[in-house]
C-alpha cells in the first residue's frame, strides 16, 4: 500500500495503534498534523521526508499525497485522533481514490471517547446514556440548537471551547437544562491535561483559561467524574 491515512490517537504517543506505528517506522514520507505528538513524528526513519501540514491548504495536502503515492513512496499521513472523525480523512481518501493511488485507512483512538475517559467519564452508561451525539462547534450560529437540546444521551462538542459561552447560551435557550452535568477536557491524555466539571450553565466560567485542544461533554455521564476521575492515568 503506498499511502496510509493513520490515526495518531488523542495525544499520548502510546495511544497510536500497532499497525499505525509499524507503517510510521517504515515510511519514506510523513505528512503530519499540528496535534500529533512530537514523539510520534520522531518515530519516522531519519531519512524520511517530514512535511508539517499546518501551512498547507487541504488541496495542497491532497496533491502531495497523490504525487508521492504515484511515485510508489511509502507515505504516512498522520492525523490527530481518528482520520475519519472531523479529520478530513474522507477528503484525502477521495483524492487518492480519484487518482487511482492505492491507500489504506488505519483507524485511531479518537478524542471522542479517549478525552472523556481520561477524565473518568464514560460517554455511554447503562441507565444514564444510550446514545452519543458528536458535533463540530466551531460555527456555533450554524448549529441546530433545538435538535441538540432535544436529542437524548450525551453531547460531545468538538472545537467548542473558543465559543463555549455562546454554545451554552444557545443550548439552554433551546431547552437544555442549565443544571445538566457537564465537563471540559483539555489536552486530554497529555501531561498538560486539565479538566473542569460544572452544571452546563456554569461551564463557561469554570472553563475560562483552559488550553486547547478541548472537548465539551454534556450529559448525565459527566457526573461520573466525581467517582471515576481519580482512576485516570494522566494528571488533571
Ligand atoms: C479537527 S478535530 C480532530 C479530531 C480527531 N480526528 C479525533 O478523532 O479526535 C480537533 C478537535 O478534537 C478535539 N480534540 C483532539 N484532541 C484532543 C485532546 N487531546 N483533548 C481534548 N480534545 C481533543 C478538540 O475538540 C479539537 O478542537
Amino acid at each position: 500500500m503506498s499511502v496510509a491515512l493513520v490515526g495518531a490517537g488523542p495525544g499520548d504517543p502510546g495511544l497510536i495503534t500497532v499497525r499505525g506505528l509499524e507503517l510510521l517506522r517504515a515510511c519514506d514520507v510523513l505528512v503530519y498534523d499540528r496535534l500529533v505528538a512530537a514523539e510520534l513524528v520522531a518515530e519516522a526513519p531519519a531519512s524520511a521526508l517530514r512535511i508539517a501540514r499546518d501551512r498547507l491548504e487541504q488541496e495542497e495536502v491532497n496533491a502531495l499525497l497523490v504525487a508521492h503515492g504515484r511515485r510508489g513512496r511509502r507515505v504516512v499521513r498522520l492525523k490527530g485522533g481518528d482520520p475519519f472523525l472531523f479529520g478530513r480523512g474522507g477528503e484525502e481518501a477521495l483524492a487518492l481514490a480519484g487518482a487511482g493511488v492505492p491507500f489504506e485507512i488505519v483507524p485511531g483512538v479518537s478524542s471522542l471517547t479517549a478525552a472523556p475517559a481520561a477524565a473518568g467519564i464514560p460517554v455511554t452508561h447503562r441507565g444514564s446514556a444510550s446514545a452519543v451525539t458528536a458535533f463540530a462547534a466551531h460555527d456555533v450560529e450554524a448549529l441546530d440548537a433545538a435538535a441538540l437540546a432535544r436529542v437524548p444521551g450525551t453531547l460531545v462538542a468538538f472545537m467548542g471551547l473558543a465559543r463555549l459561552a455562546r454554545l451554552v447560551e444557545r443550548l439552554v435557550t433551546a431547552g437544555k437544562p442549565a443544571s445538566t452535568p457537564s465537563a471540559v477536557v483539555a489536552a486530554a491524555t497529555t501531561d498538560r491535561q486539565r479538566v473542569v466539571s460544572a452544571p452546563l450553565g456554569a461551564l463557561p466560567a469554570a472553563a475560562r483559561g483552559l488550553p486547547t485542544p478541548a472537548l465539551v461533554v454534556i450529559g448525565e455521564v459527566a457526573s461520573f467524574r466525581a467517582e471515576l476521575g481519580a482512576m485516570r492515568r494522566s494528571a488533571a
